[in-house]
């Protein structure tokens, strides 16, 4: 195993309002020493910036992606069509449905391109973050090993009994 210096996760969203959501997501990666970038961008609203964000991902360092978007939420079925680099969707929890419009849009990709698909909000954008660590922990050592750690210390917090 080697230790991937240059590489970064790159996390982006929809909007200036999935913030409050995909925030949960860079605590987790700072927690876990991993260096990442956070964008706005939106599929419907500046395809453009898309198109060459995705075009561009891999010469840009980027290892892992993470989409977050909410509502009929294609931007990360557009990335992941654009660039073969792992892409993690995090459905937002939508104002109409509570989600489950971005959560089925994200999940629900024909076959050929995929999105691994998180939970709807806050665990979703926590979950992929620490997945986004298990997958370059492949390759990099010293995160697998602060993984490990995050997932011992979680264990800790899990008391015996109920009081
Ligand atoms: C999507 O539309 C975004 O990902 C966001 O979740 C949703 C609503 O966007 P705003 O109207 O808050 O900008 O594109």
């Amino acid at each position: 195993m080697t230790k991937n210096k240059s590489k970064k996760v790159s996390i982006v969203m929809g909007s200036q309002s999935d913030f409050k959501t995909m925030i949960f997501c860079q605590k987790v990666l700072k927690s876990l020493n991993i260096k990442f970038e956070t964008k706005i961008i939106s599929a419907h609203r500046t395809p453009d910036r898309m198109y060459k964000y995705a075009m561009n991902a891999e010469k840009n360092d980027i290892s892992v992606i993470i989409a977050g978007a909410g509502g009929s939420a294609h931007l990360p079925g557009m990335i992941s069509a654009l660039t073969s680099l792992p892409v993690l969707g995090v459905p937002i929890e939508s104002k109409k449905l509570q989600g489950l419009d971005s959560l089925l849009s994200i999940a629900q990709m024909p076959r050929g391109i995929p999105v691994g698909t998180l939970a709807i909000g806050e665990d979703g954008a926590i979950n992929a973050a620490l997945l986004a660590a298990s997958i370059i922990g492949i390759n990099d050592v010293i995160v697998k090993k602060k993984l490990n750690q995050w997932r011992i210390k979680q264990s800790k917090t899990v008391k015996k009994k109920p009081r």
